[in-house]
């Protein structure tokens, strides 16, 4: 039985996450946005298996709720095995173009309340020389493009970061594993038109559960979006700034 933390926990990868978790038989704590979202999910997880699912609301914003609402999860679940950070938003690139206020307002959503919550969790695991933190970044934060670049710009903030935890935490036994999805069929993608290349929640959701059991650090999920981001990232600067990407 492992004892397991994912914030942002009613997004609907996590949700297929926290489901293959029940299954396993281990304690969840879930914290999200979504009181009534969140009650449903912990009766249907422990439907599922869960050995124990408490949950508590949160705004990832309200940046000084994160070091109180975190003690409390720790104290409820005893302590820390993994900890999933899923929360997200995809902004629109025009609106934030126009307008800073928007902008900043999503690099707190995708970047720096992820900074937040990690500060306070690193502190702990570090302390207990223990556990494994898994945080969704995106392909997207690997390269900028015009399309998409401020949620780009918020996500590689995640994963730099991210990059430099792992280096500091590498001989305290803390695990850190960025996870970075290409596409994914969710609310958040809702009005994109699918195709081959898209992959579903449950897909994702399983990549995750297999990449924390072999301690990866970097994840791409589907694994193909490792090679295109290869690709994507060895174009020069001077072809990559003229396609509409
Ligand atoms: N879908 C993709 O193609 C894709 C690709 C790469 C990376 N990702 C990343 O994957 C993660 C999961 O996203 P998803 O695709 O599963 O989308 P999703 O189902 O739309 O989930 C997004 C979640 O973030 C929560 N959230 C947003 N703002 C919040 C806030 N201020 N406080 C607390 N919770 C907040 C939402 O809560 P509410 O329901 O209360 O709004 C929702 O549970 C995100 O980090 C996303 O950036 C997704």
């Amino acid at each position: 039985m492992k004892k397991i933390l994912i914030i942002g926990a009613t997004s609907a990868i996590a949700e297929a996450v926290a489901r293959l978790f029940a299954k396993q038989g281990n304690r969840l704590y879930l914290l999200a946005r979504n009181k009534e979202r969140l009650t449903a999910m912990a009766t249907d997880l422990t439907i599922r298996g869960a050995e124990a699912v408490n949950y508590a609301s949160i705004d990832v914003n309200n940046f000084y709720d994160h070091s109180l609402l975190l003690n409390e999860a720790i104290e409820k679940l005893d302590g820390i095995d993994i900890v999933l950070i899923a929360h997200g938003t995809l902004p629109s690139q025009k609106i934030c173009e126009n307008d800073f206020g928007t902008t900043l307002k999503e690099f707190n959503t995708n970047g720096l309340s992820t900074l937040s919550l990690l500060t306070h969790l690193a502190n702990y695991m570090e302390s207990k020389n223990h556990g494994t933190i898994a945080v969704i970044s995106s392909v997207a934060g690997d390269r900028g493009r015009q399309s998409n670049y401020i949620y780009g710009a918020a996500k590689g903030m995640v994963t730099i970061f991210l990059q430099g935890l792992r280096n500091r935490l590498q001989n305290s036994g803390v695990q850190v594993m960025t996870i970075k999805p290409g596409f994914v069929d969710t609310p958040m993608t809702v009005d994109f038109k699918k195709g081959l290349l898209w992959a579903s929640p449950d897909q994702v959701a399983s990549d995750i559960i297999k990449g924390i059991d072999k301690k990866c650090d970097t994840l791409y999920t589907p694994f193909f979006w490792r090679y295109i981001m290869l690709i994507i990232k060895a174009i020069p600067e001077n072809i990559f700034k003229k396609l509409s990407l």
